[in-house]
């Protein structure tokens, strides 16, 4: 090899290695372990990104079929929407990729987090039982991971990722709505006020199961008015709301409100992010176009009254359901859960919304914790 000959390869040689680690930092930084604060999600179809196609349950919890996930994925992905769904879009927020159901087959590390959220789970193992995985089996499903991670990536970094990791639950619409529609012995058996305490306490024990394996940072949002949902409007027969539904929902943000003061103060290092749903989807039902939608109270997908009375989507042997053009007008998808729009705003005032909409602390700050002034 001439000596020119040498020169331009070592210069070639170089520039390849220049790239190599330049390509390899800036993989580092993307993707670095310790950069990263993982999503851990929990909870019911709100949340639920296919989980449910896993199981083996009834079409009622499952939405693996059109019309479901037209408007983004063009296919159906098992979420109840016609695009993302909450968790999607936080994922997005803090730079992470879309979030595994942990039942999807396939090998995942769940660095990032894992979505155990189920469609029709409550926090109380009654509910919907034998065919949804309820809120403590989800735990189970956690702790699972957290020894996964623990014997891949070693003690420490496990115990980082579980320690920033935000944690986030969609949990109680079931509990809540299913003795409507099925004969429920434990909520006949019960004040409506023991049978929120019952709710309440089953999600304080898996919070502070998480928090005994190091979990610190939870968003867990008061409930919208689901006596709104227009599968009650319908129920209903007036259209008008639930009264007695919106009534137990209230008493469950009040008994939740308290309960998350309590493990403030309870438990070591606990922070939290508590959306006001109820007041931000009745002021969009009150007034759609002030937010850009057009109607709050029938849904995109479904039939009957408000198109609340049976499901939408062709596998639960309605043959006959009627699909709005534009999901992105409706507040509601189907008869009880949000189009991609109306998720997304909702995603927004999770993740930023002021102090008198999220607080103490909104979910931005719990992923880069930037400490408010006010907290308590
Ligand atoms: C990623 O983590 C490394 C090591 O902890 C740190 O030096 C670096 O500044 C971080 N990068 C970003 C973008 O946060
Ligand atoms: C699924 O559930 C049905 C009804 O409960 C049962 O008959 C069937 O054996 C189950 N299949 C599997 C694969 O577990
Ligand atoms: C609930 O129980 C009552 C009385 O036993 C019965 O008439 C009714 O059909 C049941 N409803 C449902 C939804 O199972
Ligand atoms: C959890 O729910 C069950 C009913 O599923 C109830 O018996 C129990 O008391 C609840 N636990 C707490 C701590 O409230
Ligand atoms: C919350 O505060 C923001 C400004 O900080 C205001 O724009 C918004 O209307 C308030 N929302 C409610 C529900 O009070």
């Amino acid at each position: 090899m001439s000596h020119r000959n040498m020169s331009v390869s070592i210069h070639f040689l170089t520039i390849l290695v220049a790239l190599f680690i330049a390509r390899a930092s800036c993989r580092a930084l993307l993707w670095h372990p310790e950069n990263r604060t993982a999503l851990f999600v929990f909870g019911d179809s709100l949340f639920d990104p296919g989980n449910n196609n896993f199981l083996n349950t009834t079409s009622q919890y499952q939405a693996n079929f059109y019309p479901y996930g037209e408007t983004f994925f063009k296919h159906p992905t098992g979420r109840f929407s016609d695009g993302r769904i909450i968790p999607d879009f936080i994922a997005e927020y803090a730079g992470l990729p879309l979030i595994p159901p942990y039942l999807q087959p396939g090998k995942y590390e769940f660095m990032g987090g894992a979505n155990f959220a189920s469609a029709g789970a409550g926090a109380l193992a009654e509910t919907h039982s034998g065919f949804v995985v309820d809120l403590k089996s989800q735990l189970r499903q956690f702790e699972k991971i957290e020894k996964q991670l623990k014997k891949n990536f070693g003690d420490e970094l496990a115990a980082k990722t579980i320690s920033e990791a935000v944690y986030m639950f969609s949990i109680g619409g079931n509990d809540y709505g299913s003795p409507f529609f099925t004969n429920s012995t434990l909520f006949q058996s019960h004040s409506h006020e023991q049978y929120v305490a019952m709710v309440i306490g089953n999600l304080t024990s898996v919070i502070s199961g998480i928090h005994s394996k190091g979990g610190r940072k939870f968003g867990v949002n008061s409930l919208g008015p689901l006596g709104c949902h227009p599968v009650m409007r319908a129920l209903e027969g007036t259209g008008a709301c639930s009264k007695e539904l919106n009534e137990l929902v209230k008493l469950h943000n009040g008994a939740l409100a308290k309960a998350l003061q309590k493990l403030g103060a309870k438990l070591d290092g606990f922070k939290y992010s508590n959306c006001d749903l109820f007041s931000v989807v009745m002021e969009l039902i009150d007034n759609p176009p002030k937010y850009g939608f057009k109607e709050g109270k029938e849904a995109c997908c479904g039939s009957g009254p408000y198109r609340g009375r049976t499901s939408c989507g062709g596998r639960r042997g309605e043959t006959e359901y009627k699909l709005c053009p534009n999901p992105s007008e409706h507040i509601y998808f189907d008869s009880s859960h949000p189009p991609e729009k109306a998720n997304q705003y909702y995603a927004e005032l999770m993740w930023s919304g002021s102090i008198n909409v999220t607080g103490p602390y909104n979910l931005e700050e719990l992923f880069k914790p930037i400490h408010r002034q006010t907290k308590n």
